[in-house]
């Protein structure tokens, strides 16, 4: 005869606790084991495409926070710094006159002076859908579009109408002087922007009120402007041409032209203050 317990013999509540403390340990042995597999299925996490350039980025690190429900949008602002939404246009990048991107027509105001149906790249029109909705809802509703995508032959059209333009303002000037001139606000055929159907002009009625058409300098002075340089890029939009980055775009400073990059993008061009050629130099 041994004093050793006998299982069998115990009381029936501490064989309970027993068997409790047991389903409890196999409980939290399950939980731990899944741990390593289960992800968390967070909608607002960047892609990180940081890492495997051993760079580290701005956005990373940001917590993105939004008046409206953007959570249907989200698909279309933040892309991964997708290259298809870097492309670069400019004066030594230019398109062929054959480049035709696939554009949708924009449904949100649209300039009411010249009645012309506006195009953009479909991902492009849903980030400023959601983007106007946000200004909306924080009381900005005097904005319109009033250019986007604009094929190789209409920027030509535009382009030497402009040179006409300068040469009856001013007859002392050369054909060549007044094409140097337009070069410094309007792009040759091939090499605009507007013809990958990433950007949009935008204007608004208290701009045409008072100076009596858009694309002025007025923009400026609208609340839509106070509120797109604040926040185009929580929404994947940056201002394309700022005043301090002429020497480097090759523009002069355009208030109401806005390009989209994708918010990982328009992060670390609008809060480091860089233009989109200097963004993408870092880059590559
Ligand atoms: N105004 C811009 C530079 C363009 O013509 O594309
Ligand atoms: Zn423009």
């Amino acid at each position: 005869m041994t004093n050793q317990p006998n299982h069998t013999c115990l009381p029936r509540s501490r064989r309970r606790m027993r068997l409790l403390r047991r389903g409890l340990f196999l409980l939290l042995a399950l939980l731990l084991a899944l741990q390593g597999c289960i992800q968390p299925d967070s909608v607002d996490e960047p892609p990180d495409t940081g890492d495997d350039t051993g760079k580290t980025f701005l956005y990373q690190t940001m917590q993105y926070e939004y008046t409206t429900d953007v959570s249907a949008w989200l698909q279309y602002i933040v892309t991964g710094m997708d290259p298809q939404y870097l492309i670069l246009a400019n004066k030594t990048n230019p398109l062929n006159a054959n480049d035709i991107p696939e554009t949708v027509r924009l449904t949100c105001a649209t300039n009411p002076y010249n009645q012309r149906d506006e195009t953009l790249n479909s991902c492009a029109a849903n980030a400023l859908y959601a983007m106007l909705a946000e200004m909306a809802a924080d009381g900005v509703t005097d904005i319109f579009v009033t250019s986007s995508y604009r094929s190789y032959d209409r920027q030509q059209s535009l382009f030497y109408g402009y040179i006409d333009e300068e040469m009856s303002k001013n007859p002392a000037l050369t054909r060549e002087q007044a094409e140097q001139l337009v070069l410094t606000y309007s792009a040759r055929p091939g090499t605009s922007e507007h013809q990958t159907g990433l950007c949009v002009d935008f204007g608004t009625n208290a701009e045409y009120s008072e100076a009596g058409e858009v694309l002025t300098e007025y923009f400026e002075e609208t609340a839509a402007f106070r509120w797109l340089i604040e926040n185009c890029y929580r929404f994947g939009f940056i201002l394309r041409y700022p005043e301090d980055k002429v020497g480097v775009t090759g523009y002069t400073y355009e208030p109401w032209h806005y390009r989209f990059v994708g918010r990982e993008a328009a992060t670390e061009i609008m809060l480091r203050g860089l233009c989109l050629e200097e963004f993408l130099n870092e880059l590559n």
